[in-house]
Order: structure tokens, then C-alpha cells, then sequence
């Protein structure tokens, strides 16, 4: 077994990245709940960040505004991949996080550099609980899969897996489409192209999610379906780290 520091042994921290609709959010969660691991899914912070500014008020234009509201944000994290929530101020946000209003201009927060400090750092806090069992953590120490555009890069890049998930653009755009609309013809998945295409190019500006950095392992996804994409995740998390976690051991 690994060692952190003295006598601890640390839980298994997985990073998955990958552009919209590469199923990082599916396959994290299927992983973690297989693996008795948290997760944490962290664009859900980026969309409550959103969701917070638009409730106080605050014009997302006013990047200082903006990056001051979300040092207040009184955000609770509910990392359970059975049921994954998000809490804001006391209210659960999930699904009002998910709304394609909110979609449409999460970007805008999301490039914020001052609000990507402020999440990293809240995000970087909650992987670290769940590695070292402090108290109050969802795996009671056993580890998380945590996922979103920057994660192998920027937060976790000390992660015992880094996973780049990529699909190319017909499957994202399918998946999503049919994510959304629940039919993925020419017309759901032109009323998509925004919200994946659009966005990511938005979102890439800030962070580099389209290819594997050193030490970073690539799957693509796209002529996998939920179960084969799974898979294949689980065996590279197997395949990667040594720690009783990735083996199914509790
Ligand atoms: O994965 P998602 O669609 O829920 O992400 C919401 C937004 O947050 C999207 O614009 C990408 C951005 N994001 C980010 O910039 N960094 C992350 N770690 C996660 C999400």
C-alpha cells in the first residue's frame, strides 16, 4: 500500500477530463459507485457559480463583481454518485443548474480567471477530505473520481489516474442531443451545436481539454456506448494505481 506522508494511506484520487458530451459525467459516476469512491462533479460548480450571480443580481460582465460573489457563494457539494446534488444557500440548485439558459452563458463565468482560483481551490479542498478521511467525508477516506475540463491539468494534476475522455464531434453532438431532446435527428442536433461546440471553443480559451497532457491517458469514446465506455474506464483505473481502492477492496 501507498503511504502519504507518515503513516496514512491515502484513498484513490481519479481525474477525468474531456471536451461536451464526451461522457465524462456518466462514466465518473458509474466509476465512483463501483469503486465505493466520492465524486465530484466540478462544471456543477461552475453552473452554481452562474446560478448565484444571476440570483444576487450580479451582471456576469463584471468579472471583479462576479469573482466576489463566488468567494460568498455558501456552496455545499453533495458528492454522492448515487445522487449527486448541489446545495446553494441552503437550496438544492441541481436541477436549475442544468438549464439551458444557465447553459448558455456559463461560459462567461467559466473564463472568469478570478472565479477559476476561487473553485480550484474549493475543488482541490474537497478531493484532499476524501483522500485523507477528514471528517464528514462521503468515502470515509477510500477516495474520489472527480471530473471537468481542467481537472488532470490545473487541480489535480498529482491525481493517481488522469483519464482524457474524447469523442469526435457527431457523437458529442449526438449524445447531447439526445441528452436534451431525447431524439438526436438533424434538427436536435443542430439546436445542440451551441451548447457543445460553441461552448467548448468558449471554454478552451481558458483551459486545454482536447488533448492529453504528460501522464494523462487518452479513451475515446466515440463509437462507445455507456457500458463499453465504462469499461474501459475502469480498466485503466485499475491498470494505473495500486491503491486497495482500485481494486475493489474496501
Ligand atoms: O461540464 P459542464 O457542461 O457541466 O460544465 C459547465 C461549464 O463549466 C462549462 O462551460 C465548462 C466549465 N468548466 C470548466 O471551465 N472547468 C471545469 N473544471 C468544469 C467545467
Amino acid at each position: 500500500m501507498e503511504q502519504a506522508g507518515t503513516d496514512r494511506v491515502r484513498g484513490l484520487v481519479v481525474a477525468i477530463d474531456g471536451p461536451s458530451g464526451s461522457g465524462k459525467s456518466t462514466v465518473s459516476r458509474r466509476v465512483a459507485a463501483e469503486l465505493g469512491l466520492a465524486y465530484l462533479d466540478t462544471g456543477a460548480m461552475y453552473r452554481a457559480a452562474t446560478w448565484w450571480c444571476l440570483r444576487r443580481g450580479v451582471a456576469l460582465t463584471d468579472t471583479g463583481a462576479v469573482a466576489a460573489a463566488v468567494r460568498d457563494m455558501p456552496l455545499v457539494m453533495v458528492t454522492d454518485p448515487a445522487g449527486p446534488r448541489v446545495v446553494c444557500d441552503g437550496e438544492d440548485i441541481t436541477d436549475a443548474t442544468r438549464a439551458s439558459a444557465l447553459s448558455a452563458v456559463v461560459s462567461q463565468v467559466a473564463t472568469n480567471l478570478e472565479v477559476r482560483a476561487e473553485l480550484c481551490r474549493l475543488q482541490r479542498a474537497e478531493i484532499e477530505a476524501e483522500a485523507t478521511g477528514a471528517p464528514g467525508s462521503r468515502s470515509a477516506g477510500r477516495g474520489i473520481v472527480a471530473e471537468g475540463r481542467d481537472i488532470t491539468t490545473v487541480v489535480a494534476p498529482d491525481a493517481d489516474v488522469r483519464i482524457l475522455l474524447i469523442a469526435d464531434e457527431r457523437a458529442r453532438l449526438a449524445r447531447r442531443a439526445r441528452e436534451l431532446h431525447g431524439t438526436a435527428d438533424a434538427a436536435t442536433i443542430e439546436a445542440t451545436r451551441d451548447e457543445v461546440v460553441r461552448r467548448d471553443a468558449d471554454d478552451s480559451t481558458v483551459s486545454r481539454f482536447m488533448t492529453a497532457a504528460d501522464g494523462v491517458t487518452t479513451v475515446d469514446t466515440s463509437a462507445f456506448g455507456v457500458e463499453e465506455t465504462f469499461a474501459a474506464v475502469l480498466a485503466v483505473v485499475r491498470g494505473a494505481s495500486t491503491r486497495p481502492a482500485a481494486r475493489g477492496e474496501r
